[in-house]
């Protein structure tokens, strides 16, 4: 569903992803670990528009690159970024709605993806009115979490969620991923980290990201039993 063809992607005039050709299917759930300063953030920007590109990306086989960044997660393509980015005066409800009221989603159809949302995440239900900016850090990162599930139906990437996240609170992050996955079995995940351990048995594939050069990384035992 997503692919790299011989992807150089620059920022200003410096090159920071080399020579990218994977391709990722659709309902995989693939982890991208790297160290820090290795591009994970980098190689997520370029898939929602916000780098320099040579090469091809393609998004369900169609070039994503002729797309300006705004057009971009209307193709069913949600992003948390690694800072949450919340708006703190507005109360968590409105947050999670954003991007279906930037893609000019119908009532009917953002009430139903909000119900698919709060099924998952039953606890922001709760917190629903509460001013985003009164929320722990945890919390906003479910928060975000649920803002890229609004409109990320067909692919979500999610920028080392789980860094900064109190353990508890980590166990229930990757629960909700598998009650998304449970509920939407072609739904396609991105997550980048930089401890490899925090996704192992989680993922259904890694890839390894150095220096702006990524490489096939080891498969983990869920591969086999999806
Ligand atoms: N705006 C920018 N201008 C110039 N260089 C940048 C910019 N943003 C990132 N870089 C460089 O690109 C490289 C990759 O950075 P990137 O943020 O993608 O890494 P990362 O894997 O996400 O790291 P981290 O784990 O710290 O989040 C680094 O060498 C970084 O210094
Ligand atoms: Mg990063």
């Amino acid at each position: 569903m997503l692919e790299f063809r011989n992807v150089t992607a620059s920022i200003g005039i410096i090159e920071i992803l080399r020579n990218l050709n994977f391709r990722v299917d659709a309902a995989e759930t693939l982890a991208l670990i790297g160290r820090n300063g290795a591009g994970k953030t980098t190689l997520l920007r370029t898939i929602m528009g916000f780098t320099k590109v040579s090469g091809e990306v393609l998004f369900e086989g169609k070039p994503l690159t002729p797309l300006v960044p705004a057009k971009r997660p209307g193709l069913g393509i949600g992003y948390s970024p690694e800072d949450r980015r919340l708006f703190s005066a507005f109360t968590v409800e409105e947050n999670i709605l954003l991007p279906a009221d930037a893609a000019r989603l119908g009532a009917v159809e953002t009430q139903r993806r909000l119900d698919k949302v709060y099924d998952v995440l039953p606890e922001l239900k709760e917190m629903a009115d509460r001013p985003a900016g009164n929320v722990s850090g945890g919390q906003g990162k479910m928060v975000a979490l649920a803002r890229a599930l609004m409109i990320g139906t067909k692919l979500v990437m999610l920028d080392e969620p789980f860094q900064g996240l109190a353990p508890a609170l980590a166990l229930r992050y990757a629960d909700a991923l598998r009650a998304l996955r449970d509920a939407d079995r072609s739904i396609t995940l991105i997550i980048t980290e930089s401890n490899p351990a925090l996704l192992r048995g989680f993922a259904s594939r890694t890839l390894v990201i150095e220096r702006g050069e990524v490489s096939d990384g080891s498969l983990s035992p869920e591969r086999k039993q999806p």
